[in-house]
């Protein structure tokens, strides 16, 4: 016994990340409610199997998630997490604000999106030091939960620029444990990631050094965090860096976009899309984001605009679905990003709109049965970010849509590297030639489109969930 004692008994594998595998409503009379999420590592993290004691750490973010956690004292039920083992952290509310929309979200995602408008910003004074501090100690929860939850040697998988500080402040805690870190973001080029003040660069950096082995989704990105520690810490020391680039999952998304729900709204779609002069059914242009600022929503509408003054034949028989899912409406700048995608699709609207004619069509409630009743009915996929660090949209249209697409796709997506050669590339801030793209994209005979659509549709789903998160778990363990 008191052999057993003296290691650390607990999970072998962890997973921690800002946001979780479920979320909690608080209904009025006090029911709380369960919403299971999906994406890529809900996915990924299910490929280890169901008996295995792999734990999620993720933090409470809403008064639900909150109640649930006083309610479980932190390890939630698995009934409302199919099964998964959770951990809930109730970082203060203050706290957590301060770090995931002042430091993530403010900063961090600004400077490896590269979004600030730099004659006014950033700033980092004052309020930014305060805001830090609690960055801190977010990221000081997030370890020591960690620390108390993993068994001795476990394999822990710490995601994304929330928890930069975390591998480091782990290691400190628990050197017996293989730490990975993944980015989901691009990382910032050296002269741009310096921007920071040098004593918090140096900190986010040797925060992510604390790890065994860093991943990052492209080549790009991996190179550019080599750099900024070229740069600032003179290299990257032991720690390995890894490309592993996320996949679209083929068999799940063909299988969800065949259910009843979608065929029900994609029958919807049609009515808003209507036919042409011609009587046949018109050309589509689709994009779904979060209405979020690196996405570029309003260049792309921009581009859409021109594509119907320069080729006036296009009018009528072709309408753009923009749907664009209201994200992180704490900050403001996003608030006034998603008021301006609005008023420029009715402005489109209004402009060339004809009484049979909606020339955009913008849905802003996230549906997932719609979204994907939409990628069925793609015939061209507009994917524009300003900067992306992968963008799982691209892969997931050409996958799903009934007709094959052409993908019309930004040079400054991380999915580039992988599908560029079968896109349409274009440069996210020529908004002419965006809409020339638009045009070759509507004009690509079948044939080529089919070529292209097969080509892109292998790519996309060379390494999907479940095979990348395992990969990322070999290459830690060994
Ligand atoms: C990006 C980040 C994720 C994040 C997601 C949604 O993909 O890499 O970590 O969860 O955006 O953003 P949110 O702020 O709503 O969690």
């Amino acid at each position: 016994v008191s052999e057993r004692n003296a290691v650390h008994t607990g999970a072998e594998v962890l997973v921690a990340s800002n946001r979780g595998p479920v979320s909690y409503a608080l209904e009025e009379g006090g029911t709380l409610t369960a919403k299971r999420g999906g994406g890529g590592l809900v996915s990924g993290l299910s490929a280890i199997g169901p008996d295995t004691d792999a734990v999620w750490v993720c933090a409470a973010l809403g008064d639900g998630d909150r109640e649930a956690v006083r309610r479980s004292g932190g390890k939630l039920d698995p009934s409302d997490t199919g099964g998964q083992r959770v951990r809930m952290l109730d970082i203060p509310p203050d706290v957590h604000h301060d770090a995931y929309n002042g430091i993530a979200n403010s900063v961090l995602w600004f400077v490896h999106h590269m979004l600030y408008q730099t004659p006014l910003e950033p700033v980092f004074g004052a309020e930014f030091r305060a805001q830090w501090t609690s960055y801190e100690a977010y990221n000081r929860a997030f370890a020591q939960a960690l620390a108390d939850e993993a068994a001795e040697g476990a394999a822990v998988l710490v995601q994304d620029y929330h928890l930069t500080l975390v591998p480091g402040l782990l290691r400190a805690l628990r050197p017996d444990v293989r730490i990975a870190h993944f980015s989901h973001t691009p990382w910032a080029p050296p002269e741009y990631f310096r921007m920071l003040p040098d004593d918090i660069a140096e900190q986010l950096l040797r925060g992510m050094l604390g790890a065994d082995q860093l991943g990052f989704l492209t080549h790009r990105w991996a190179d550019a965090f080599g750099a900024c520690c070229a740069a600032v810490t003179g290299g990257t020391g032991g720690t390995r860096l890894g490309v592993h680039g996320l996949g679209a999952d083929a068999e799940f998304l063909q299988e969800r976009a065949h259910r009843a729900d979608v065929a029900e709204r994609k029958a919807a779609l049609h009515q808003e899309i209507g036919t042409g002069p011609d009587g046949t059914a018109r050309r589509t242009i689709v994009r779904v984001d979060r209405t979020e600022l690196s996405k570029n929503i309003v260049r792309g509408l921009l581009a859409y605009r021109q594509l119907l003054v320069d080729r006036p034949t296009w009018r009528e028989r072709v309408v753009h679905l923009a749907f664009a899912y209201p994200s992180r409406q704490d900050l403001a700048v996003y608030r006034e990003y998603t008021a301006e995608v609005g008023r420029l699709a009715e402005e489109i609207n209004a402009e060339f709109g004809t009484a049979g004619w909606r020339p955009v069509v913008l849905h802003v409630k996230d549906d997932f049965a719609r979204s994907l009743a939409a990628y069925r009915l793609a015939d061209v996929a507009l994917v524009n970010p300003i900067r992306d660090g992968m963008n799982l949209v691209a892969k997931e249209i050409p996958v799903v849509s009934d007709r094959g697409c052409a993908l019309v796709l930004s040079r400054e997506a991380g999915a580039h590297e992988e599908l560029g050669a079968d896109a349409l590339t274009v440069n996210p801030f020529d908004v002419s030639g965006t809409a020339q793209a638009l045009h070759e994209a509507l004009s690509m005979d079948t044939t080529e489109r089919d070529r292209r659509t097969e080509r892109l549709t292998a790519a996309a789903t060379a390494l999907p969930p479940a095979q990348w998160f395992l990969r990322q778990l070999r290459a830690l363990t060994g």
